[in-house]
C-alpha cells in the first residue's frame, strides 16, 4: 500500500484502464466489457456517481470503486426490490449509497487497498447506510464487506444474464473499521 495512493478518478475518461483491471480481477471477456463499458458510462451521467482509483507513483490504475445514491427506478434495485420486499427489508433501498464495483488488480490484492477504497468512497457519501450487492460465495469480496459490517440481506438473488446468483448486502454507515 504504501507506494499506492488512493485518490479521486476521472472514471469516464479512464473507463477503458479500470475495465481493464476489473477483466483481471473479475474476470470479464472481450463482449463484457464492452457490455460494462457502457453501462459505467451511463452511471457516470448520474449526478451523484462517484469514483476513486487506487494509482502507482507512475500513474498506473490498479484498483478502482464507484457507486452512487441508489434510485428505486434503475434497473439494479428494480431487480433487487422484490426480494428485499418479500424480506420487509426494502427500506434499505431508501437514503442509501449503492457501491456498484470494486476490483484491485491481482497483483496488488491483499495490501489494504480494497478496504481503503470502499471506505473512503462511503465515508464521502451522504446516505445513513450502503448496499451493494456481490457473488453468492465466500469470496475475498464477501469477507472485505463482512469484516466492514455488511450483513447479508437476501441471497441466492438472479439477474438476468448473470451466471451465478448473488448476495445482497447491507451496512450502516459509516462503515465498521
Ligand atoms: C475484493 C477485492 C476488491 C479486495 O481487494 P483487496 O485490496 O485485496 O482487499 P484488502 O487487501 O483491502 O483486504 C481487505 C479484506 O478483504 C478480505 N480478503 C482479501 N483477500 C482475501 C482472501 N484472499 N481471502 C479471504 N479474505 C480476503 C479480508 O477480510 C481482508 O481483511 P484483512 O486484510 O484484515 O484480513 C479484491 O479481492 C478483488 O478485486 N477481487 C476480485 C473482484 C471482486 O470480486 N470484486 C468485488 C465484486 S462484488
Amino acid at each position: 500500500m504504501d507506494d499506492v495512493r488512493v485518490g479521486p478518478l476521472d472514471l469516464a475518461s479512464r473507463v477503458d484502464e479500470a475495465l481493464a483491471v476489473q477483466a483481471l480481477a473479475f474476470g470479464l471477456g472481450d463482449e463484457e466489457i464492452e457490455v460494462r463499458r457502457h453501462i459505467v458510462l451511463r452511471h457516470l451521467t448520474n449526478p451523484g456517481a462517484r469514483a476513486l482509483g487506487a494509482t502507482t507513483p507512475t500513474g498506473r490504475l490498479v484498483g478502482f470503486v464507484y457507486g452512487m445514491p441508489n434510485d428505486r427506478s434503475h434497473w439494479w434495485s428494480s431487480v433487487v426490490e422484490p426480494r428485499l420486499r418479500a424480506e420487509g427489508l426494502d427500506g434499505w433501498l431508501d437514503n442509501a449509497f449503492v457501491v456498484t464495483e470494486l476490483h484491485v488488480h491481482p497483483d496488488y490484492q491483499k495490501r489494504g487497498i480494497g478496504r481503503e477504497l470502499i471506505t473512503t468512497l462511503t465515508d464521502r457519501a451522504e446516505q445513513p447506510r450502503s448496499i451493494l450487492s456481490a457473488i453468492d460465495t465466500d469470496s475475498p469480496a464477501r469477507a472485505l464487506y463482512r469484516s466492514l459490517g455488511y450483513r447479508d440481506l437476501v441471497r441466492r438473488v438472479v439477474f438476468p444474464n448473470a451466471a451465478s446468483p448473488y448476495a445482497v448486502m447491507g451496512a450502516p454507515l459509516p462503515l465498521l473499521r
